[in-house]
């Protein structure tokens, strides 16, 4: 696959084929992604989370962020790579914003950006001064709190007013692209209409451009909880406890490593004698 640029999500957009887009937090997982042929990968601040074992996105750093950007970069030369920037890294403004969009772009090597809520006169100036970012509207994770937790969002008409509103608002102000988490599908349809930027919906239904799902969700790697959006698509966790367990039992009945995994060549009479 060609190196995906702005331009050509734009085109799938306009032509209707649905663009796919998952997380990806290290080397190993972009490698397997980029296999796949998957066109986005979000260095998402949910690593916070299925990497990292915190509670909550917002103990995430912008320097964790570029860690793993780094990896994810090596193993994955063809999807455009976004990374997230992490709760407190943008809210008190463009200059705090661009600073930390450079630090991710420049040391971590990804393509473009994405900020959580509606921020339109911070992207303006991100944009303006060539940054390409996404927005990220609907249930924003770094501020669930605010928003009454893990909750379906714009469930009434004022609600869902908002949130067009919003995505209109982050278009007018150049964003490449709008992530749309967890609201009923015909407001994520009509939320598709109202932008001509790719509208990607994560819990938003079957009419958004594109979806995207965490790597740990859809693989089956993280259970600590599971949003009723998120399809498995393996259970791959469970192979890995299986694998583990055989492995342990064979180490303690001494089945492992067997002939075929121990190297020969020397006599253990001979070595008896330099003892
Ligand atoms: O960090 C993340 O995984 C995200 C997705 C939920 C879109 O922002």
């Amino acid at each position: 696959m060609a190196k995906v640029t702005v331009q050509k999500l734009q085109e799938m957009c306009d032509k209707g084929e649905k663009i796919s887009y998952v997380t990806a937090y290290d080397y190993g997982q972009a490698v397997l992604v980029e296999r796949a042929g998957i066109e986005m990968i979000l260095v998402g601040d949910s690593m916070s989370m299925t990497m990292l074992g915190n509670e909550s996105t917002v103990p995430l750093t912008t320097d964790a962020m570029v860690h793993h950007i780094k990896a994810v970069v090596k193993g994955a030369p063809s999807p455009m790579i976004v990374g997230d920037l992490v709760f407190g890294s943008y809210n008190e403004g463009p200059e705090q914003a661009i600073r930390s969009a450079n630090r991710l772009i420049k040391e971590g090597g990804c393509d473009t950006v994405k900020l959580e809520g509606c921020m339109p006169e911070i992207v303006e100036k991100m944009v303006k001064g060539g940054i390409g970012v996404q927005g990220h509207i609907g249930l924003t994770p770094q501020t669930a709190g605010l928003l009454g937790g893990f909750k379906l969002q714009g469930k009434n008409l004022d609600a869902a007013k908002k949130i067009i509103d919003q995505a209109k608002s982050l278009e007018q102000a150049g964003v490449f692209s709008i992530v749309v988490e967890c609201v009923p599908e015909e407001l994520g349809r009509a939320i598709t209409d109202a932008v001509s930027v790719p509208v990607i919906g994560i819990g938003a239904g079957r009419h958004c451009d594109g979806q995207v799902l965490v790597y740990h969700d859809l693989l089956g790697l993280f259970d600590r909880f599971t949003p009723k959006f998120v399809k498995k698509y393996a259970n791959i966790g469970e192979q890995i406890v299986r694998a583990l367990e055989d492995y342990k039992r064979e180490v303690k009945d001494v089945k492992f490593p067997s002939d075929e995994y121990v190297f020969g060549g020397l006599s253990g009479e001979d070595l008896k004698g330099l003892l």
